[in-house]
């Protein structure tokens, strides 16, 4: 695996590897790697792309700071783990490699409804950030395939939508309309606790309970035939509340452009979606029902 820690030698590196008829498969990550994460690095080796992995700690969609300050680090483990999954190249660049023009001058998109609703509410700015980042190591990557976590469901929503920005008003030197957005399936502890970096801030006693989220989603999908949405919804705020979990939103949408439902409409494709926090651990999942 080579690692480059420059925009601009990776850039290079990168198109000649294009020029040889290489297909470049990116996964953009925060590091404190997981299975989760290896899984699309796998997914990209098993389509036979030249995998690009990165990992920035991206400080513009932190909208807690405290949470910025708390995210895990943990590079040296993160490169073992991406060695042996056989990655490719690894890019690992710092703050200034990322926004050389300081965060103002970074292009912001705009995402409309999507940023408005759900994680969007709850984290004013925090998708501004994604875009911007996601924006920024597109045009560095320039990959053919981009491969991301149904994990953040909403978070591939808004990437499908910065592609389609990015496509309408291309930078110069590149245009997303090329790119394939793969949405992979999340990965997930043998309890069904979905893999997620924050998981490893859950004490033990916090970690024993979070399997509950997924028990949520599963119940909601198996009344679906049976029961109101919003009844469903109450006995899971109820019951996460029980062990001491607080829901901030149970939410029932159309998993194609995420408008929300009232209730169940199996003549749409559709997608729950949870976030809770767990002590001070906030952790999100979602299901198709
Ligand atoms: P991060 O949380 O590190 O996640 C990187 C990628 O891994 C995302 O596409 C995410 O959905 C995926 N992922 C996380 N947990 C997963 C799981 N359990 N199963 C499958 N995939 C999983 O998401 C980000 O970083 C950042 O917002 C980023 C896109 C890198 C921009 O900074």
């Amino acid at each position: 695996m080579i690692i480059f820690r420059k925009g601009s030698e990776i850039k290079k590196y990168l198109a000649d590897k294009r020029e040889s008829g290489f297909q470049v498969g990116f996964i953009p990550t925060m590091g404190a790697l997981h299975d989760g994460h290896i899984s699309l690095v796998r997914q990209a080796k098993a389509q036979q792309k030249l995998t690009v992995c990165s990992i920035f700690l991206n400080p513009t969609q932190f909208n807690n700071p405290s949470d910025l300050v708390n995210y895990p680090r943990s590079n040296d483990a993160d490169i073992e783990l991406l060695l042996a999954a056989d990655c490719d190249v690894l890019f690992l660049p710092d703050t200034a490699e990322v926004y050389p023009d300081g965060f103002d001058k970074v292009r912001s998109y705009d995402f409309g409804y999507l940023e408005t609703i759900l994680e969007g509410a709850m984290r004013p700015g925090h998708f501004r950030g994604v875009g911007q980042v996601v924006g920024r190591l597109l045009e560095i990557i320039q990959p053919g395939d981009l491969y991301m976590g149904q994990k953040d469901y909403q978070q591939c929503k808004i990437i499908a939508e910065l592609l389609n920005i990015m496509s309408v008003s291309p930078d110069e030197s590149f245009n997303a309309s090329n790119v394939n957005l793969h949405i992979c399936p999340t990965v997930r502890e043998p309890d069904g606790l979905a893999m997620s970096s924050r998981n490893r801030r859950l004490t033990e006693s916090q970690r024993k309970i979070a399997g509950c989220l997924y028990q949520c989603l599963v119940s909601i999908q198996a009344k679906k035939d049976i029961a109101r949405f919003e009844t469903v919804k109450k006995e899971c705020i109820e019951l996460l509340a029980d062990k001491g979990i607080t829901a901030e939103y149970i939410a029932l949408a159309d998993a194609h452009d995420l408008r929300l439902l009232d209730n169940y409409d199996t003549e749409v494709p559709m997608v729950t979606l949870i976030a809770a926090k767990i002590g001070e651990i906030r952790l999100i999942d979602n299901m198709f029902m």
